[in-house]
């Protein structure tokens, strides 16, 4: 990267120098026409000199422009690689909580965003900024040699130049971050409109989304008029900037001829050079509206995207190897950094292969419990261990190499069904495949599917049934073999005949598990080694599925229907 770059900047200080050359060699081409005599050997080489010279020069420097381009290609492309999948990567380490202000649609446009941005602006600087510090050189030194007053005359207009251009350009740039972070929202609003598909079908609602989107695009467009008419106020400064430019050196080096202190030559040269400078600052001007055009692109998605990480490895973090996979929680109190406490210190020691079942009324704090586990949020205050390891002292990955977790809804990628399986275990081989995906009974469906195992499942895995979808998430699982196992109501949404064909896999996929699970339909828990009951953040009642209902407190009242479960203040029924 650093040797094509610096390649970059050499090729465009030596396109501004031929081009400035060329107007020098202007200059002895007009002079040798004006001594040509017809017939004289002397002049006639003279003009020949001075026409492949000129002619030399214009290629050089057109042949330089033609190279900058061809590497500027694979660098630029080098860029956005490099860029969009560091910012990826970074976007995949964020907590759960970023994501839940976030849309995915806005996340991804912004990563873009950023990249060709960025790319873009590293170009534009290479090239401009080059060019610029050649023709202040080269132009200088032409100037000196002519008419040295037209140095001053040159700087001063540059600078106003410059100057005006930079004010009028600010504006653009506000406005065009404003423009920008409305396009991101029209993006995102129509992502969630297209996400959430089969509710607005099912409330008939395609109209109202419609109309909700227009709102968004409507300001999108206001906003991009307002740019638009900034930026015409800079084309008519940059009209009258090249007037002025092309007046003052035609009126100077005239004058400078009437009074006999040079030659035609030299006139045609200045303004020819007049012309090379006002266009350089003319192209300087409509790239700074890009480059402040990208530098508000580029800050306004850093600022989105590089938001630190709410939850990462602690420094010295060592990675967890849970040989035994015991896990506690010890005085965990939680609350939502958007909510309420969730969790009023919770106590919770599960031994290594104990499958524990967790049960109370929906907001109890059981998903909770699941979550703050895999580090999704830390507790507010306690500690959670695993192996007697503080899990928030450990790495983040080690962390999700001790877990697997079947949840309700499960989540499938748009790709194929073994590509799913296999997420469990990227270097899982076919045969493995074949044996998780056999042992969480999904022979049956791959059989049915024309394209096999290679099917493809569809957004979210929409091809599919829900059984079907819980049984590959099971199979991605067995290939994890993890030593704890989180169930979160795997089976609740599952018709009978689904849910006892999902319930032996999953019985398999517990062997040798330390495994918590969560169900409402306490039937499911029956063969659990211990069941917890929860109410409002806490533990009230623990035991077998046996002793519990024979207690007949609230376990009792879950399993005859009743779910108005109270707890009294400073209650604890653990036994
Ligand atoms: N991301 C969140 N931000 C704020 N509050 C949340 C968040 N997620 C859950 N809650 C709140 O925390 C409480 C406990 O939620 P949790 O999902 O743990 O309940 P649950 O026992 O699993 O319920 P269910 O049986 O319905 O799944 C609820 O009051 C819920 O509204
Ligand atoms: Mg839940």
């Amino acid at each position: 990267m650093l040797p094509a770059s610096i390649l970059l900047c050499f090729l465009a200080l030596g396109e501004q120098s031929f081009d400035t050359l060329t107007t020098v060699t202007l200059r002895r081409l007009v002079n040798s026409i004006s001594a040509y005599v017809p017939g004289t050997t002397g002049t006639s080489s003279l003009l020949v000199d001075a026409t492949v010279l000129f002619i030399g020069c214009a290629v050089a420097a057109a042949g330089l422009s033609a190279v900058f381009v061809r590497i500027e290609i694979p660098v630029r492309k080098r860029l956005l690689e490099d860029i969009e999948s560091s910012l990826f990567s970074y976007a995949l380490w964020h907590a759960p909580c970023y994501f839940e202000q976030r849309l995915p649609g806005e996340i991804a446009q912004q990563i873009r965003n950023a990249a060709q941005g960025a790319s873009g602006l590293f170009v534009v600087l290479t090239y401009f900024g080059m060019r610029f510090l050649a023709m202040v050189v080269s132009a200088a030194l032409v100037f000196s040699t002519s008419i040295p007053a037209l140095n001053l005359i040159a700087l001063l207009w540059t600078l106003i130049f410059l100057a005006g251009s930079y004010y009028i350009t600010r504006a653009c740039s506000d406005l065009s971050k404003e423009f920008a972070a409305k396009g991101g929202r029209v993006i995102g609003r129509m992502v969630d409109s297209l996400r959430n598909i089969t509710i607005v079908r099912s409330f008939g609602r395609q109209a109202f989304e419609q109309s909700y989107l227009r709102r968004y695009i409507n300001e999108e467009r206001t906003s991009q008029a307002t740019l638009r008419t900034q930026f015409y106020r800079l084309y008519v400064f940059q009209l009258a900037g090249k007037i002025v430019l092309s007046t003052l050196v035609v009126g100077f080096s005239l004058y400078a001829l009437l009074e006999g202190r040079t030659d035609v030559g030299s006139v045609v040269m200045l303004i020819a050079l007049a012309g090379l400078i006002s266009s350089l600052l003319q192209a300087i001007s409509d790239r700074m509206y890009d480059v402040f055009d990208n530098f508000g692109v580029v800050s306004q998605a850093l600022s989105y995207l590089v938001v630190r990480h709410a939850i990462g490895d602690v420094p010295g973090a060592d990675p967890l190897l849970p040989a035994e996979a015991s896990v506690n929680f010890q005085n965990v109190t939680f609350r939502y950094p958007s909510g309420s406490f969730v969790l009023d210190n919770f106590n919770l020691d599960i031994k290594p292969q104990e499958k524990v079942g967790i049960v109370g009324v929906s907001g109890s704090g059981k998903s909770t419990v699941m979550r703050l586990l895999k580090r999704e949020y830390e507790p507010t205050i306690g500690s959670i261990l695993i192996g007697n390891r503080d899990i928030s002292r450990c790495t983040l990955s080690s962390l999700a190499h001790a877990i697997v977790e079947v949840p309700q809804q499960v989540r499938l990628f748009n790709r194929s069904i073994r590509e799913n399986i296999a997420y469990g275990q990227p270097d899982a081989s076919n045969a493995e495949i074949w044996r998780a995906a056999e042992d969480a009974s999904c022979l049956d469906f791959i059989a049915q599917r024309a394209d096999g195992i290679g099917t493809e499942v569809g957004e979210d895995g929409v091809l599919l049934s829900g059984g079907e979808r819980q049984r590959i998430s099971i199979a991605r699982a067995i290939l994890k073999n993890a030593p704890i196992l989180l169930l979160d109501e795997a089976t609740s949404s599952l018709d009978p005949i689904s849910e006892a064909c999902v319930q032996r896999s999953l019985t398999r996929l517990m062997e040798g598990k330390s495994v918590i699970a969560i169900a409402h339909r306490l039937s499911t828990l029956r063969q659990m080694d211990r069941i917890v009951v929860m109410a409002a953040g806490r533990i009230v009642e623990e035991g077998s599925h046996a002793q519990l209902l024979n207690r007949g407190q609230y376990y009792r009242r879950l399993w005859e229907g009743q779910s108005d479960l109270q707890v009294p203040a400073g209650t604890s029924g653990r036994t």
